[in-house]
């Protein structure tokens, strides 16, 4: 089988995939067929379940208390469009153990009431959304095991602050190496030490993964959210690119208070799926114990990633764990690597389970044309051009908003 021959290779042909087929999406684990959403609802727990097991891990506990502290707050920033708020989270145990995380937090300034909020991680700190230099370098843990970027404002283009202020919404930011270090050497400065002992910490990656902690974090970001009043907490959208998207996708998944999962180029382990072999695959991300992406997942993936099938699920159904709740899908044309089809093709798959809570769905079977977002509970959005999350991915992320959740 070429998988087996030659599971190195990166396949761009679309000619040259072979065939596969997906779980079927209704279908209990046993393999009932599910037609009401009391049996999907019954269903979904062990699914989750599943998808814990197999490819993300386990889901983590409550600190046993959190303390969260303003260390900052100015009123004028972003030219006077928004308050920005640095907030220091500390997750303690009774045992003496404590990990710290700094949020930041953007709020329309013209807001009269509480706003409905994105929250996402970011790749090195807070400090590259914007060149604020009130903006604490934050994550920088992670320069003990990688390039670390120091620079204002660095990634500022993937987040347009400014017009998501002026589209009313909040934006909440921490860096993922607060929660885990990205590195496969990053377990014990990760929040587990928290919860596990060294010894548990030691077969790695047996039933937990970094993509768990990074959820976890998401989940912390909104715990804290829900108490500052100028949020409304109850509309909190997650968001993620690459990594992080795959993350997003998790958090969505593990945290149903998050009612509009924005899920960008998130590629294999994300949206796209796993049986299908274009671009990026659970071998090439899994194999190298060392390697980049192996602790993202369980071991479970790593020791079935040259064979997809034996997953007993595929991420089509990690979608379909949204629903009801709005998700939203982007690819790039460009971005092979994440195979934009393939992300499609799991979006599309999920869609039974949306049409059965009398959701509206996307009605073709094949993506849309490049620049032209599709459905609201369910939206897809195929940009233009590279592996990034730029100013149109946020514009239809704030319409599936407006159009699903508001
Ligand atoms: C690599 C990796 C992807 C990941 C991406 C990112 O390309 O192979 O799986 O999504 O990095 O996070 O930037």
């Amino acid at each position: 089988m070429y998988r087996q021959q030659i599971p190195w290779q990166v396949n761009y042909d679309e000619s040259q995939v072979p065939p596969f087929s997906l779980p079927e999406v209704l279908r209990t684990v046993d393999g009932v067929p599910i037609d009401s959403v009391a049996q999907w609802e019954a269903n979904r727990p062990a699914l989750l379940e599943l998808f814990r097991k197999e490819m993300y891990g386990r889901r983590l506990p409550l600190p046993d208390s959190t303390q969260y502290k303003l260390l900052s707050e100015k009123k004028d920033a972003l030219d006077g469009t928004a308050i920005m708020q640095q907030i220091e989270m500390t997750f303690s145990m009774d045992n003496g153990k404590s990990h710290k995380a700094i949020m930041l937090l953007f709020i329309p300034a013209a807001a009269r009431k509480p706003v409905p909020v994105f929250t996402g991680l970011t790749f090195n700190g807070n400090h590259v959304v914007c060149n604020d230099p009130d903006i604490l370098v934050t994550g920088s843990v992670g320069a003990e095991f990688r390039d670390f970027d120091r620079t204002y404002g660095s990634q500022a283009r993937r987040f347009p602050l400014k017009r998501i202020m002026e589209r009313s919404f909040a934006v909440a930011v921490c860096s993922y190496h607060d929660f885990f270090p990205d590195d496969y050497r990053g377990w014990e400065k990760s929040i587990l030490p928290l919860f596990l002992s060294t010894e548990e910490l030691r077969p790695r990656g047996k039933d937990i993964s970094a993509i768990a902690v990074w959820a976890w974090g998401l989940s912390r970001m909104l715990d804290c959210l829900e108490t500052n009043p100028l949020i409304d907490a109850e509309k909190g959208a997650v968001f993620g690119h690459s990594r992080l998207g795959k993350t997003a996708l998790w958090a969505g998944a593990e945290d149903t208070r998050f009612k509009l999962v924005c899920v960008n180029d998130s590629g294999c382990g994300g949206a796209a799926p796993s049986r299908r072999l274009f671009g990026e695959t659970l071998f090439s991300m899994c194999a190298k114990e060392n390697g980049f992406g192996n602790y993202w997942f369980t071991h479970t993936v790593k020791d079935i990633c040259a064979v997809p099938e034996k997953l007993s699920v595929d991420q089509h159904q990690l979608i379909a764990l949204i629903a009801p709740r709005a998700v939203a899908v982007h690819s790039a044309t460009l971005d092979r690597w994440a195979d934009p089809r393939g992300e499609y093709l799991s979006f599309w798959h999920a869609a039974p389970v949306y049409k059965l809570y009398g959701k509206k769905t996307v009605l073709n079977a094949t993506p849309p044309p490049p620049e032209t977002p599709v459905g609201t509970d369910m939206s897809y959005f195929l940009r233009q051009g590279r592996h990034d999350m730029l100013l149109s991915d946020w514009e239809c992320y704030m319409d599936a908003f407006d159009a699903a959740v508001k």
